[in-house]
């Protein structure tokens, strides 16, 4: 396959995708639950031009989530589920900033906005606080399996590395069971702190990883979703600092979107990491299980067992459990 074709697949990919984020996020299919409409009375009722309407009905009819009789639409079961879809609907807010983002890519690149589109969006505090819910709810999904799978390896000293909302580690912090440290960046845990709040045993601390030290190493480390930032030069650099932030025989928990290994590009997962540009110019990328495997044994984990999320509606996330070694030494 030539370049070209992969750069015209993912741009086709993307406007599909932007398209069903606009249909979630805009109303339409709300609105076509209602009752069968002719495209002029949904465009009517979302308050768009039908020339905008028009492309987004044909996209729900190829996705089956909308079918058309006589220039009636009408939503279908399936696209009577996603638009329940809690988890759908976050991704949709979340999705149009990225595509936003995505059009701002060459000045992200370069710098010359400064620092980044999505660094620079954080700081303003209403886009923040929208971020950590849809994150929040996003999380929700998942909760009571990862809260399984995670109770006996996050024990003791917690660090949250890349909190966000910090959904599972507020949660057993509440029930008694950590004392939780969560890092973000600053614009992010003021944020956070003004949402969600302290108590004994959850602290925010502002941090930009991995320039940040803690005062003393932890006995495990959970770090969900923020490998995707991580670029594939970075990747060692960064799993050796999650080493060290670890008391010898402590537990790192990673949850990760991971690339197949067929080679074949999963372009909504490449478009929602390189369309961030938190971490500077360097561009994230989602690994392998492969490349993430072999890069956690170079930083020095051992036991590194993964396990598929259940299926939902989301990507293919994966729980990476790994542990650093008894003998080896932590930061000082
Ligand atoms: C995709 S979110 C995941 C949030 C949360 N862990 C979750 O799974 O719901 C990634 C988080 O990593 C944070 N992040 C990215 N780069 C960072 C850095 N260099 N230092 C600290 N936090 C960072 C982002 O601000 C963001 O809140």
């Amino acid at each position: 396959m030539s370049g070209l074709t992969v750069l015209y697949d993912e741009l086709r990919a993307y406007k599909r995708s932007r398209v069903l984020a606009f249909a979630v996020r805009s109303g339409i299919l709300r609105s076509l639950e209602l009752e069968p409409q002719t495209s002029t009375s949904v465009a009517n009722r979302v308050g768009y031009e039908g020339t905008w309407i028009q492309p987004v009905l044909n996209l729900l009819v190829e996705l089956q989530l909308a079918e058309c009789d006589n220039d009636q639409y009408r939503l279908t079961a399936d696209g009577a589920t996603a638009k329940c879809d809690t988890t759908l609907d976050a991704f949709a807010g979340y999705h149009l900033h990225c595509f936003e983002a995505w059009l701002a890519l060459p000045d992200v690149v370069s710098m010359k906005t400064g620092g980044g589109f999505h660094r620079q969006r954080i700081q303003n505090s209403d886009f923040c606080r929208s971020y950590l819910k849809s994150m929040d709810v996003i999380a929700q999904s998942n909760l009571d399996f990862l809260k399984g799978e995670c109770r006996e390896h996050l024990l003791g000293r917690v660090l949250d590395l890349g909190a966000g909302p910090a959904t599972l580690c507020r949660g057993l912090a509440e029930d008694g069971q950590l004392d939780v440290t969560a890092v973000d960046l600053t614009s992010v845990v003021e944020t956070a702190r003004s949402l969600y709040g302290e108590t004994e045993y959850f602290h925010w601390v502002p941090g930009d990883f991995p320039a940040w030290t803690p005062e003393s190493p932890f006995d495990a480390v959970f770090c969900s979703h923020l490998l995707e930032y991580c670029s594939a030069d970075r990747l060692d650099t960064w799993l050796k600092r999650v080493c060290e932030y670890l008391q010898p025989g402590g537990k790192a928990v990673f949850v990760t979107f991971l690339r197949s290994d067929d080679g074949q590009l999963q372009v909504e997962l490449d478009m929602f990491e390189l369309s961030t540009g938190v971490n500077g110019d360097s561009l994230g990328r989602c690994h392998t299980e492969q490349e993430l495997s072999d890069a956690l044994h170079r930083a020095g984990f051992v036991e590194t067992r993964s396990r598929p999320f259940p299926t939902g509606p989301s990507y293919n996330e994966h729980l990476i459990v790994c542990e650093k070694p008894a003998n080896k030494g932590s930061l000082s």
